[in-house]
């Protein structure tokens, strides 16, 4: 993981990350419904997501999240990330996965998610934008324009209680 993280921070600095779609889906609306959640379009380079997760059976102490990254071919396909995660043990250690630190990075400079657990209050989003993607991700991106997906699976802890998406482009 760190020879990676090397690898990844010296590429294509100059790349564009653009927001195209989010998608999201709870299959246990007693336990987590998302209010609101959508991506907006102020103009072709600067785009913005923001929600407000409902969390209906708190605290939460027991969180596992599965992230992917697909690349889009033919349809999307698994593409070079997969791990999954206690979320718990690793918001006590965020040094012991750095791509999943670097996305936590932004969302909690736009969410209300920045603390350990447990999780007793409705998670908020607030123009998480990719304009500070930009500044942050594109220098570890080590991989070719294209159209892209983030999807995570949210589990408490073993059963999938949600499923969020995440598209975006790269140019
Ligand atoms: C897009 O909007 C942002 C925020 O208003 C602005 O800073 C940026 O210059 C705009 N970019 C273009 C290409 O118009
Ligand atoms: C990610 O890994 C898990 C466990 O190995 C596997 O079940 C799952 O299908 C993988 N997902 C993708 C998108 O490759
Ligand atoms: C979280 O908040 C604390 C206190 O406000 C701050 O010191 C810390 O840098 C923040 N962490 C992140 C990842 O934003």
């Amino acid at each position: 993981m760190k020879g990676k993280l090397h690898f990844l921070l010296v590429f294509l600095v100059y790349s564009l990350v653009v927001f195209t779609n989010v998608k999201r889906e709870s299959f246990d609306k007693d336990f987590i419904d998302f209010e609101y959640c959508r991506l907006r379009s102020v103009n072709r380079t600067y785009k913005y997501v923001s929600g407000r997760v409902k969390l209906l059976k708190t605290p939460l102490n027991h969180i596992k999240v599965n992230m992917a990254l697909y690349q889009r071919l033919n349809g999307y396909k698994p593409f070079l990330y997969n791990f999954t995660l206690d979320a718990c043990k690793f918001l006590k250690n965020q040094k012991s996965n750095p791509i999943a630190s670097y996305f936590y990075g932004f969302l909690t400079e736009y969410s209300n998610m920045n603390h350990s657990c447990p999780f007793d209050h409705d998670i908020v989003v607030d123009k998480l934008s990719t304009a500070f993607i930009n500044h942050r991700v594109t220098k570890m991106l080590p991989f070719p324009e294209g159209d892209y997906m983030i999807k995570t699976h949210w589990k408490f802890p073993e059963i999938e209680k949600a499923l969020t998406k995440f598209y975006f482009s790269l140019s």
